[in-house]
């Protein structure tokens, strides 16, 4: 039975700084930031916004078009969670106002929490080929203003239904994953900024990507030709580069230049975006779909998950026929064309007014442009959302 992903769905806040202009505060060359990193935008939210928010409306991309009674599970990954019990997921049920009857929850480690949620729904699917499973990956990487992580922040999401004889592409039975506790990023519960051992997690992801790609290649016995592109977790554009280069001299130049041209269109999105942990890799995915026409359906894609603490993941993907007919290349280039450009001061401003650590009430700025939700604040401890759009 084929399973996998039957519509996916994007969400990034409407606020943006250039890293240009972050580069010129912080005193960096900013070809250090656009070339050197690899990023040349950066999506900031207001406070307005969280994992349940941007989740629910990347969901809400097309949640109008399926059978929500179908919808057995709902996983959100994140690493941005907004209590330490109660899962962002029920409450993203209640905004998109699907039915009561399906498992609800939220999955953590790092990064690679979507890539678990999309494989536990793979496996339910699998056992429950008539229903479908909601995954929501949604984070908000924050380091710190001028910190050296400052410049792999970013906010979204991406949604994905998982189904039996999925309409874009299969997640193909052939999984490698290792996981090792290190210390190359976390953060701890009291504070909403992470800490990076920045060489040593590149360092890290390199190391995990080789091993689960050469074990791959045993169990398998595919070599990079077999794949028309593949995509990786991308903390930044230049990071799944360097993995990505540790594997291209066993290669012929025909394939090198060919997962080079696909790699690059696999980074549009971020580069404009940044980081969000969970979604990262399935922004790449949704960055090289809608971005090229050198794709076609029986294409197999790779897929590198890398969660720091942490787990690497590869497996592949098989393009299904008119999956180009459920993305929405257009929609997504000119919601990012559309939004507001912030000065570094802006930023700045928007980056510290955020929900507090503490017991007080607190109100988000009304004036916010959200998406189709709003996290209207926090009474007597408890968050208030509202639908937005009607
Ligand atoms: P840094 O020390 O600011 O940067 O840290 P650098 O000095 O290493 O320079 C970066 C690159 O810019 C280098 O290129 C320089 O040569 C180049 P490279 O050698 O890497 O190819 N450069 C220039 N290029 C052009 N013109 C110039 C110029 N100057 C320098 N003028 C770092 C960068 C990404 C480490 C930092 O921002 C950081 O700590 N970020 C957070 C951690 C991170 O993203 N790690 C990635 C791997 S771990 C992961 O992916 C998991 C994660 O997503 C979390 C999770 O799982 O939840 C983070």
């Amino acid at each position: 039975m084929k399973i996998g992903i039957d519509r996916i769905g994007l969400y990034s806040p409407h606020y943006y700084v250039a890293l240009a202009d972050v580069a010129a505060a912080r005193n960096v060359d900013p070809n250090k930031y656009i070339i050197g990193i690899g990023q040349t935008e950066q999506a900031v939210p207001p406070s307005a916004e969280d994992v349940v928010t941007m989740g629910a409306s990347a969901a809400n991309e097309f949640i109008g078009d399926i059978d929500t009674s179908k919808i057995g599970l709902l996983v959100l990954g994140t690493e941005t969670g907004i209590d330490a019990s109660k899962s962002g997921a029920v409450v993203i049920q209640r905004l998109l106002q699907l039915p009561m009857g399906m498992r609800t929850f939220e999955i953590k480690q790092a990064c690679y929490g979507g890539t678990a949620g999309l494989m536990a729904a793979r496996d339910y699917v699998a056992a429950h080929p008539d229903k479908t499973a909601l995954v929501i990956a949604a984070d908000i990487a924050r380091y710190g203003l001028a910190s050296g992580g400052e410049v792999t922040q970013g906010a979204g999401a991406v949604a994905m239904l998982v189904s039996a004889n999925p309409r874009i592409m299969t997640i193909e039975d052939d999984s490698v994953f290792i996981s090792k506790d290190i210390s190359d990023f976390w953060r701890p519960v009291y504070t909403d900024l992470a800490l990076a051992k920045g060489k040593y997690s590149t360092e890290q992801y390199i190391e995990f990507f080789q091993t689960v790609w050469a074990r791959y290649q045993q169990d398998t016995g595919r070599t990079l030709a077999d794949f028309a592109a593949a995509n990786f977790h991308l903390p930044y554009t230049k990071m799944g580069m360097k993995a990505l280069k540790t594997a291209l001299p066993a290669a012929s130049a025909a394939v090198q230049e060919r997962l080079l041209a696909r790699y690059h269109e696999s980074t549009i999105y971020s580069r404009r975006i940044g980081n969000i942990y969970t979604g990262s890799l399935y922004l790449a995915l949704l960055s090289l779909l809608e971005n090229t026409s050198a794709l076609k359906a029986g294409d197999r894609l790779g897929m590198f998950s890398y969660g720091s603490g942490a787990v690497g993941e590869f497996y592949s993907g098989v393009l299904q026929p008119g999956y180009t007919d459920l993305l929405a290349a257009a929609k997504h280039v000119q919601e990012l064309d559309a939004r507001t450009e912030l000065t570094v001061p802006e930023y700045e401003a928007m980056f510290n007014n955020k929900v507090p650590y503490a017991a007080d009430d607190y109100a988000t700025d009304p004036k916010a442009v959200v998406g189709a939700f709003r996290l209207e604040g926090v009474v007597k401890q408890e968050r208030q959302y509202r639908r937005n759009d009607k």
